[in-house]
């Protein structure tokens, strides 16, 4: 096995002798080194769907086919060593609400009442035009604060975010403290995600308030996603190659990417995504009581 740093303290692109030597190492191991790196792509990884569902258990609790529901994701049920597993494919012919357009800067599942932020990861089992295909970008938001300005982290305690649904917009609507703990690391992060901009109504932030008085727009999290994203030490951006696993911190990035720019009529790229999460009931339970309430 080979790993490459992408970043000094995050990122990293592992080479497997075969994709079986993955489930020789603990998962101990793989826990830990994707709290440590955060973002970690395994390459040339031929694996059936079954080696991709056990791969997911070697980094915390993957969904259950129940959980999709939430997150509007179809899923697939696959035969495992642990029984019968929920994997969702997808691509960019099915994705109606994406498609094959840019997609701006997100973080996913930011607003679930229970284990928000899981991790997400993502295998690309066909990918026609790899420099066509739309390359993803992560921004690291633990590591932001460090660039932030004097007037920045002053206003950091006394901002809130209102969030809706992105699934079905003007329902679910909460708010939250700008700055939000990570369940496991204790890591600070920043709530930023796609925010409500002009006429477009959709996104997951659509209101920040400023010492408690709503400002009636986002122009504090467009302002400081601008800000931040011209940052190159907080950005990897990956151009995906057939068989490529991503498995990445969802807490701690948010995430973005470039259209697509082939004809959609002529190829499609696809993916099984797998979501997990960080903590068990319990654990999760008492994160809450700490954190939360
Ligand atoms: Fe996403």
């Amino acid at each position: 096995m080979n790993i490459t740093n992408i970043k000094d303290t995050w990122g990293s692109i592992i080479e497997l002798d075969t994709p079986e030597e993955f489930f020789t190492y603990s998962p101990d191991y793989w826990r830990k080194l994707s709290y440590e790196r955060k973002l970690i792509f395994f390459k040339k990884v031929n694996f059936t769907k079954a080696q991709y569902s056990e791969f997911s258990f070697y980094f915390g609790q993957p969904w259950t086919s129940d959980e999709y529901k939430y997150s509007h994701e179809v899923t697939e049920e696959v035969d495992t060593k642990n029984g019968v597993q929920a994997i969702s494919p997808f691509n960019n012919a099915n994705t109606k609400m994406v498609s094959n357009a840019y997609m701006n800067w997100h973080s996913d599942i930011p607003n679930r009442d229970f284990k928000p932020y899981p991790f997400r990861s993502l295998w690309i089992t066909d990918n026609p035009t790899p420099e066509r295909s739309g390359k993803t970008s992560w921004m690291n938001l633990e590591e932001s604060f460090q660039y932030l300005t004097p007037e920045m982290l002053e206003m950091i305690p006394r901002v809130t975010v209102c969030q809706q649904s992105w699934y079905d917009p003007g329902t679910d609507t909460k708010e939250f403290p700008l700055l939000k703990i990570h369940p496991i690391t204790g890591a600070k992060s920043l709530r930023i995600n796609h925010y409500n901009w002009g006429p477009k109504k959709g996104a997951w932030i659509t209101d920040v308030k400023i010492d408690g008085v709503s400002q009636g727009h986002c122009f504090l999290i467009r302002q400081w996603t601008d800000y931040l994203q011209k940052i190159p030490d907080l950005i990897y951006q990956h151009q995906w190659n057939t068989n490529d696993i991503a498995i990445y911190d969802n807490h701690s990035f948010i995430h973005s990417r470039t259209a697509l720019t082939f004809d959609p009529k002529a190829a499609t790229r696809h993916f099984f995504r797998i979501n997990i999460n960080h903590l068990d009931d319990q654990e999760w339970v008492e994160h809450k009581k700490k954190y939360l309430e």
